[in-house]
């Protein structure tokens, strides 16, 4: 999508990220991450309005996270407990950390496909494994890609409708790179539209492997979700660690 840059998405949906429905939809498993955790520190990339961080900070663990967009952070810094957790602004794949070196590095709601190439998504990897203590453990939670969803590179759904709103998901699908760019659009009787853009580049989860393989990283297990879920064909999502030797 022209014009768009790793902040664009937090700069844009930051004012009601936190109220979006599949925001809200989507659970985390806190208690998981806390266990891989050990003694910490813990690194989020993409850690955006701390949804995630913050309730895993609340545990005693210490915290950073990398972000691309300062509103989003904005919002996570003026939330209780907010100040704590130390954040460095830029791209997840510079891998700009705050401390370390982590005994679990994370990222959460497709937050890696948000790294728009392949090498991109290679090199981030490369520095995950740097910033990581000897045994420490890399959390990815993804989708598996579903290309049934598209109907000759593209799809629209209505996500809400009521008498004065309608949300609708304009996406489309380039096969070749592997990438989706989309509009959360959000029509309101007499209101200027509101347009939220969204670009990905998906991996499925056997490419994720080579890429942690190539970076010096072992699966070491995949679920199909947080509750320990067996991960099977019709598992939709994805939560895979990896480990440093
Ligand atoms: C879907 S939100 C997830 C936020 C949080 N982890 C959660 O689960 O609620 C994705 C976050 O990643 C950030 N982001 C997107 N691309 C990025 C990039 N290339 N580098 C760093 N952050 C990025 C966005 O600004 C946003 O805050």
């Amino acid at each position: 999508m022209e014009r768009y840059g790793a902040e664009t998405y937090g700069e844009r949906i930051a004012a009601v990220y936190d109220d979006r429905p599949e925001v809200v939809r989507q659970v985390v498993g806190v208690d998981l991450l806390a266990r891989l955790a050990g003694p910490g520190p813990v690194l989020e990339l993409g850690v955006g309005t701390g949804r995630v961080a913050l309730p895993l900070a609340a545990r005693g663990l210490e915290v950073h996270g990398i972000d691309a967009s300062r509103a989003m952070v904005r919002r996570m810094h003026a939330k209780p407990g907010g100040d704590a957790i130390a954040v460095a602004i830029g791209d997840m794949a510079d891998l700009p950390t705050p401390g370390g070196p982590y005994s679990l590095v994370f990222v959460v709601f497709n937050t890696f496909f948000a790294i728009l190439s392949q090498s991109e998504q290679v090199r981030c990897f490369e520095n995950v494994a740097r910033a990581m203590v000897p045994g420490g453990r890399f959390l990815i939670e993804a989708f598996v890609p579903d290309l049934s969803r598209f109907d000759r590179g593209q799809r629209t759904s209505t996500t809400h409708l009521s008498v004065d709103e309608v949300a609708i998901d304009a996406t489309m699908y380039d096969a070749t790179e592997q990438r989706v760019d989309g509009q959360h659009l959000v029509l309101r009787d007499g209101e200027p539209v509101r347009m939220l853009p969204v670009s990905l580049r998906f991996a499925w989860p056997s490419e994720l492997d080579l890429m942690a393989r190539l970076a010096g990283l072992e699966l070491e297990s995949r679920r199909g979700g947080w509750h320990d879920e067996p991960f099977t064909s019709a598992s939709a999502t994805h939560v895979s660690v990896y480990r440093k030797a």
